[in-house]
């Protein structure tokens, strides 16, 4: 049987790709309706879902988590676009409450955020490069009751392509957020991320590309079974 890895905050699945890739039974949950997660999918509250949940009932149904709680009041990238549409300060952050009820349930989690103000502690940082992608989306990744090695950041082959401050830069990134300014079109953003089973802008734009959760589901599987053959 696989491990079963609980994905919240689902969106369309891009980390739940690279969990599954790593040999993970993924099941997501969001609270919109998200018909093209590529497994089985819940719609709910996240936290709702997990307050269903006690320490027993939790271990006999997943082995891990993955949240990835939205961060439009945090996100760098947004923080500007937040303020001009009169947006942020009473958006609700989900980060908190969703480390507590998961050090409540007690299995091994991974919370993911972008650059920005988020509140996560940085264990592990990803960049695009690091797998050879068409984006450098740097994204944080706090583990809670579980580790892993570090990887070491690699050098940018250059820029992202667009225009900012009304220079024009070529470069072997696209920008993978928002729209216009030379931003990636909906067929560059699912090249540079790996992902061909959405084609919602907002959906691929709020991904995280399966490579960066390949690559931690590879190490947090290794975890499971390591705890499973000491037990
Ligand atoms: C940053 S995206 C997740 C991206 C996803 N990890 C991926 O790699 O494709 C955040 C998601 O959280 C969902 N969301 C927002 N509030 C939520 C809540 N209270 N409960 C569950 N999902 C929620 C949004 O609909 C959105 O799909």
């Amino acid at each position: 049987m696989k491990p079963r890895l609980l994905d919240l905050y689902c969106c369309a699945g891009g980390a739940a790709r690279g969990y599954a890739e790593a040999g993970f039974e993924v099941i997501g949950v969001d609270i919109e309706p998200r018909p093209r997660y590529p497994y089985r999918f819940v719609q709910a509250d996240a936290l709702e879902y997990l307050g269903i949940f006690d320490r027993s009932r939790f271990a006999a149904s997943f082995d891990a988590v993955h949240a990835s709680p939205p961060c439009q009041d945090k996100c760098a990238l947004t923080v500007g676009t937040n303020r001009s549409r009169g947006w942020g300060g009473e958006h609700v952050d989900l980060v908190g409450p969703t480390r507590k009820a998961l050090d409540r349930l007690g299995l091994p989690y991974v919370i993911e955020q972008p650059n920005g103000k988020a509140p996560v502690r940085k264990d592990i940082t990803l960049c695009g490069e690091l797998f050879g992608l068409g984006v450098i989306r740097h994204r944080n990744f706090e583990l809670g009751g579980w580790t892993m090695p570090r990887p070491a950041h690699r050098a940018h082959r250059g820029r992202v392509r667009g225009w900012r401050h009304g220079v024009y830069h070529d470069g072997p990134y696209v920008a993978a957020y928002g729209a216009g300014g030379g931003k990636a079109s909906v067929a560059e953003m699912q090249q540079a991320m790996g992902i061909d089973w959405t084609d919602v802008r907002e959906e691929l734009t709020e991904a995280i590309p399966p490579a960066f959760t390949r690559y931690i589901g590879g190490q947090l599987m290794a975890h499971l079974m390591a705890a499973a053959v000491a037990q």
